[in-house]
Parts: C-alpha cells; sequence; structure tokens
C-alpha cells in the first residue's frame, strides 16, 4: 500500500527522493523553508540542473501524486513517515553541522500526532540517528515513533538514474513495525530485485561514509600513481585500464584528474575523521586522502605554471567549471584551486563551462564569462580543460589553434588525445602521462 510522505528539504538529496518516491507509486509533499524554490517546484520547474528531473517532477505533479508546500507543521501531521533531507554541512573542523537536523527534529516532535517513522536521508555522523531518537522522546515524551537510516547514494548528474536502479538500499532500523512501513515505501524497488541491507542505525549510518571515504581513497590512489607515472615516463590510463581487469580492483573510480570535489567527497571524509577523532580510533589513512587531494588541486596550477611560464599578462582560457560533468554544482571544484592560482599570479581567465558560469560568477565576478569554448579560446595562451563535459572531448582542435594566440594545453582530466593535439600543432599536457 502506498504511503504519505513527507520530505524536508528539497536540495539535492529531497529533490530526487520527492520526485523518485512520488514516482513509485506514493503521496509525497516535499517541504522547504525557501518560498521560490517551493514555488518553482510546483510550476515543474528544478532549481537545480540535474539531467531527467524536470521529467519526473511534471510527471509527478500532474498525477497529483506530489506537491510541494512550506508549511511544515501541517505536512508532518498528515505524514506517516518523514524523510529528514536538510544539509548537513561541515563545519570549520570538519564536522557536520546539524543544526539543520536539529530544527527539523524540533518541528516533527511538534507535530508527533500520530506514530510516524521517520527516516535520515541526509549523511550524518554515526549515532545522530540514536541522538534524534533521544531528542524527540525528550520533546515528545510518550508518543509512538520509529527511527530509521537510511543513506542515500546518488551522484549528482546521475541522480535519477542512481534512484531508480541503485546498487542496493541500505536501511537502518529497529522495530519490526518500521521495517514494514519501509518496505512499503520501497515496494517498487523490491519488485525489481533491488538488494536490501537491513541492519542497525549505527551501521547504516557507517556505511555510507565507509563508502564515501573509499571511492575518495581509489581516486586519490590512482592521482598518485598517475603523478609517479608522469614522473617516471610511464602511462597511467595504461596502467588504471591494467588494473581493473582484476576484478578485485574494478575499473571504475580509476580516472585520474584535478582531485575529487562536490558536495559529498570532502565533507564526508572530514567528518569520518572527525568521528574517528572523537571515538579515539586511528582514521590517519583518510586524513592523509584528505591532504594529498588538496595537493593534487595546487599541482594543477604548478603544472599549468611551469609549462606557461609566468602567468603576468596571460590569459589563460578555463574549460570546465563544475566539479564534473552533467551538473551545476560547484562545491569544493578544483577550478577554484586552479582560478584562484592564475589570478593570485597576475594572469587573466577566460572561462566557460555548459552549467556552471551563473554559480561560478557569484563567487568570481572579476573574471570573463564566455558563452561557448570558443569564445573562451580566443586570444588565449593556454586553455586548461577541469571538467570532462562530453563538448569538451571533441573539442574542434583545428578551430581552437586558429583562435587561440598560445599553443598550450593543459588537460586535467586526459579527455583528448595527446598525437592528435600535437598534430594540430599543439604543446600537450595530460595527467599521468610521461
Ligand atoms: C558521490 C558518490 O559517488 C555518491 O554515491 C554519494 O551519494 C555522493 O558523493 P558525486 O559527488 O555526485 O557522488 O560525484 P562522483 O561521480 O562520485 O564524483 C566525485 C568526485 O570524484 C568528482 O570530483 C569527480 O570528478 C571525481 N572523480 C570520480 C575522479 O576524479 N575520478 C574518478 O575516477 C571518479
Amino acid at each position: 500500500m502506498s504511503k504519505k510522505i513527507c520530505v524536508i528539504g528539497t536540495g539535492y538529496v529531497g529533490l530526487i527522493a520527492s520526485v523518485g518516491l512520488s514516482d513509485f507509486g506514493n503521496e509525497i509533499i516535499g517541504v522547504d523553508i525557501d518560498k521560490k524554490k517551493i514555488e518553482m517546484l510546483n510550476n515543474g520547474i528544478s532549481p537545480i540542473y540535474e539531467p531527467g528531473v524536470e521529467r519526473y517532477l511534471k510527471r509527478n505533479l500532474e498525477s497529483g501524486r506530489l506537491q510541494f508546500s512550506t508549511d511544515i507543521d501541517k505536512t508532518i501531521q498528515d505524514s506517516e513517515v518523514v524523510f529528514i533531507a536538510v544539509g548537513t554541512p561541515p563545519k570549520d573542523n570538519g564536522e557536520a553541522d546539524l543544526s539543520f537536523v536539529e530544527s527539523v527534529v524540533k518541528s516533527i516532535a511538534k507535530n508527533l500526532n500520530s506514530y510516524k517513522v521517520i527516516v535520515t536521508k541526509s549523511t550524518v555522523p554515526v549515532g545522530t540517528n540514536r541522538w534524534i531518537k533521544k531528542k524527540i522522546n525528550e520533546f515528545a515524551p510518550g508518543k509512538e515513533f520509529d527511527v530509521v537510516s537510511n543513506p542515500e547514494f546518488l551522484r549528482e548528474g546521475k541522480a535519477t538514474q542512481d534512484f531508480f536502479h541503485p546498487d542496493r538500499t541500505v536501511i537502518g532500523y529497529e522495530s519490526e513495525r518500521a521495517k514494514e512501513v519501509m518496505f512499503e515505501v520501497y515496494r517498487a524497488l523490491n519488485l525489481i530485485t533491488v538488494p536490501f541491507v537491513w541492519c542497525s542505525l549505527e551501521t547504516a549510518e557507517l556505511i555510507k561514509y565507509a563508502s564515501n571515504a573509499f571511492l575518495a581513497t581509489k581516486i586519490t590512489f590512482i592521482n598518485q600513481m598517475a603523478n609517479l607515472a608522469e614522473t617516471v615516463g610511464a602511462d597511467i590510463n595504461t596502467i588504471a585500464k591494467t588494473m581493473g581487469m582484476d576484478g578485485r580492483i574494478s575499473p571504475k573510480f580509476l580516472h585520474p584528474g584535478p582531485g575529487y570535489g562536490g558536495s559529498c567527497f570532502p565533507k564526508d571524509t572530514m567528518a569520518v575523521v572527525q568521528t574517528g577523532d572523537k571515538f579515539g580510533v586511528d582514521m590517519s589513512l583518510i586524513s592523509a586522502v584528505i591532504e594529498a587531494n588538496d595537493r593534487q588541486k595546487d599541482r594543477m596550477v604548478a603544472k599549468l605554471e611551469k609549462i606557461v611560464g609566468s602567468f603576468k599578462g596571460k590569459t589563460i582560457a578555463v574549460l570546465g567549471l563544475a566539479f564534473k560533468a552533467e551538473t551545476d554544482d560547484i562545491r569544493d571544484t578544483p577550478a577554484f584551486n586552479i582560478v584562484e592560482g592564475i589570478l593570485q599570479k597576475g594572469g587573466k581567465i577566460h572561462a566557460h563551462d555548459p552549467q556552471a558560469m551563473d554559480n561560478f560568477e557569484k563567487i568570481y565576478p572579476q573574471i570573463q564569462y564566455c558563452h561557448s569554448e570558443f569564445d573562451a579560446l580566443k586570444g588565449a595562451d593556454a586553455m586548461v580543460l577541469v571538467t570532462e563535459w562530453n563538448e569538451y572531448r571533441n573539442l574542434n582542435l583545428r578551430k581552437a589553434k586558429e583562435l587561440m594566440k598560445g599553443s598550450i594545453i593543459l588537460d586535467t582530466r586526459n579527455l583528448l588525445d595527446p598525437e592528435l593535439a600535437e598534430e594540430r600543432g599543439f604543446t600537450y599536457e595530460g595527467v599521468g602521462k610521461g
């Protein structure tokens, strides 16, 4: 039987959960304090760029199963299941900031008019779900409810696909009643035989951190190997491909680049280290990953400077600002380090990104934003490819060469064919290609 659900927070996780759960046949109300966002969503407009999301948004709004509201109290009262999907940004010390979660918990306690299952989708430190349970018991003594941890593994740019076809669904729970409710919420996934992991609250919380910390480590590993390969005259692409042929390693997440960014890996690796510190457990591997990733981001600027010479009086075309392709998200993007490094040393920037320029401009209004990659390349001394957008993979190098003043390419994602680039008259530098 479909469930009446509210999803609090309409950011990445909350929005995808709202459209996805309504597509599964549940009745969903997405809640946010941001009136403008709610208005946009009710009109079928997504506040974020995410392939496919508007199609699902419109479809479920039209069916009447999906609505958005700013009325948190009434929405909670009318729901049997309450998903918490608000942000948990890192504080200065790396610890996850739970103030948004805490304020939602207070609202839930205030509106606990019947049995409800409270599901945490936001990534929260180990122990948070138990803390939520304690808080609600304090604020609403004697009321019936259950707490469930249901971490989200979606990738930006592939979020809808990940929601409808997850590798697994993790549910940390404590009562059979909550298990039955969650089974109904995700009935559609059960039908397509997605594996379900039913476990304790703490195990579910840590699965999420362990997965992200592992992937961040894998990327950092290949980045360091790439740095070694380029120094000793080896080719990282062949190395990574061959490593990936070993089933125990797998070829995924072995693409070297300018360092990982985004809303999850930087935040979650820091949170793991914080949790280790809190409980006196050595997390030095993850600390090393964080430091190595910061160095990798800075290494790109140093590499560029080495080939360009001084940045003073030079124009650099920066192609790609988003932290990865298919998103307009710039959180912790390596483009920050590259742009900052060039500006600090007196260089001028022509920037282009198919989706992320508006967001980037809010932070760097002083650089020149260009309508196309070719506009950005006009008169540039060098181009640096930062994000792996498909349109850059097929860049017309003949045209690029004609437009540019100089002939230097730094390809931080190994998108281009080095031989072709050199044939077209460029001095090409990739990552990990000795
Ligand atoms: C990640 C996790 O994949 C997802 O499961 C979790 O829910 C949130 O965090 P996301 O941040 O959207 O998702 O991006 P992802 O595709 O995982 O990439 C993260 C970063 O790693 C990007 O900066 C990307 O460019 C980089 N990356 C990824 C590499 O540099 N090399 C790789 O081989 C893979």
